[in-house]
């Protein structure tokens, strides 16, 4: 088939790179110039692991092609994709305007027979709306499907070539028809539902992930003063079928483009129809709180920070990927250092990211070596497995104090042991003193 993707962000180049894998032939159409060239020349816009080697496969095949022209690009598409952000707006709601311009930007170019599938995260309601911008713009009724995304950063190609399933919003049976046959290649469960469901289905599922990733965070803070520990429990809960054991792992709480802001476009949906959905409020604030912690078991143990060294491992929101958005090493790299403290960060990845959004307010290092050194404390962040991996034995000698506050909970006892004199704190955990 013919389709054409709008938007190259990593759902929409995501989207199109696994499509043109399945044997369709992809046009790529984004306004950033810059992104448009790299692709051409190979270069993905993101670190997403799998992603460059599908790209010049497909590239090389010749059934993915980038433009920057709406008219070409849109030349014979059997399939108008539209992947553009729905960013946060000023009061929670999501932000349509990229998607309010593409409506009216493709009106242009669009067939009778064209369909036009709404990837991008949006509000119940919002595929019929953009359906109406389009009909008025171009004269003639156009097919619209929901086709919301589920794809997860660092394993985005993974998840696209094999989701756990794809959900289509139709009020057109022959449109929704023609999307299943799209996606046959894949082999995935395919799940019919009306257009205001399936925009539903992506915010429920979302919220309900952040809300599960709050509780077993609350379960942590409560594990700690109760002297459990939140791994054990955890395991034990997950094995129960009906709560499943994704989704249990307590830390310094969840960030990226999609939780945060999609827990608040769903929680602005329902105060818009007056609905009073508290839960998500908690979820909210217990997340808050949760990105907090490592900071304020910092100042519980040292007293004051004026003057520490902290070395940060980890930038990234989540590891394999370099996405700072929401991740929380911001707020932790801000509090640390409006206390007095001086912060050396490392990571794999996010450095060239995080210089963007944290500038000179912390140093980075160029490895986790240089970083460490000198340290007062150590913070690790996000849970990239090199970490997990490191011979912390010869680590904290570098240290001037050993002292490890895991925000990941990513070390265990064994490694701990090897060290011979340390202090290490985590999320839900005994403390280990040695
Ligand atoms: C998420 C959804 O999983 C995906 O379906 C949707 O399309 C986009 O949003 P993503 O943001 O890429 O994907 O990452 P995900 O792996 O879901 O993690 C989100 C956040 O939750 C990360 O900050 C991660 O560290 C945190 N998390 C996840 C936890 O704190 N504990 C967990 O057990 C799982």
């Amino acid at each position: 088939m013919k389709i054409a993707v709008l938007g190259t962000g990593y759902v929409g180049l995501s989207t199109g790179v696994c499509l043109s894998e399945i044997g369709h032939h992809v046009y790529c159409i984004d306004i950033n110039e810059q992104k448009i060239n790299n692709l051409r020349n190979g270069i993905s816009p993101i670190y997403e692991p799998g992603l460059e080697s599908l790209l010049a496969s497909n590239m090389t095949a010749q059934r993915l092609q980038f433009t920057t022209s709406l008219e070409e690009g849109l030349n014979d598409a059997e399939i108008i994709i539209i992947a553009v952000g729905t960013p946060q707006g000023d009061d929670g709601a999501a932000d349509l305007s990229y998607l309010e311009q593409a409506a009216k930007d493709i009106s242009k170019y669009v067939a009778a027979s064209s369909i036009i599938v709404i990837k991008s995260t949006v509000p119940v309601g919002t595929n019929e709306y953009i359906q109406t911008i389009i009909e008025a713009e171009c004269g003639f009724p156009v097919q619209m499907v929901s086709n919301p995304e589920f794809l997860r950063q660092g394993s985005a190609v993974q998840d696209t070539m094999k989701p756990d399933r794809i959900i289509l919003g139709s009020n057109d049976k022959t449109a929704a028809e023609k999307i299943r046959e799209m996606y046959l290649p894949l082999n995935a469960p395919i799940i019919l539902a009306d257009i205001r469901s399936a925009e539903m289905i992506k915010y429920a599922s979302n919220a309900f992930l952040a809300t599960k990733i709050s509780y077993i965070n609350e379960i942590a803070n409560l594990c700690e003063v109760v002297g459990a520990n939140v791994e054990d429990v955890a395991n034990g809960v997950g094995k129960d079928k009906r709560i499943g054991e994704a989704f249990l792992q307590a830390g310094i709480g969840y960030g990226g483009s999609c939780f945060p802001k999609d827990v608040k476009a769903l929680l602005h949906t329902a105060s818009l129809y007056q609905v009073d959905f508290s839960m998500l409020k908690e979820t909210i604030a217990i997340n808050d709180n949760q990105q907090k912690l490592l900071v304020k078991k910092a100042v519980k143990r040292f007293g004051d920070l004026q003057g520490k060294k902290i070395a940060m491992l980890g930038l990234s929101f989540k590891p394999e990927t370099d996405d700072m958005r929401e991740a929380p090493s911001i707020k932790i790299a801000h509090s640390l250092t409006q206390m007095g403290a001086e912060v050396v960060a490392y990571d794999p990845v996010a450095i060239n990211n995080a210089k963007q959004v944290l500038g000179d307010i912390i140093t980075y290092a160029s490895s986790v070596y240089d970083a460490i050194s000198q340290a007062d404390a150590l913070m690790i962040v996000t849970e990239w497995k090199e970490f997990t991996q490191l011979d912390f034995a010869s680590l904290v000698k570098k240290m001037n104090h050993p002292i490890i506050f895991d925000g990941r909970n990513c070390l265990e006892e064994e490694q701990l042991k090897a060290c011979g004199n340390v202090e290490y704190y985590s999320i839900g955990r005994p403390v280990i003193i040695i």
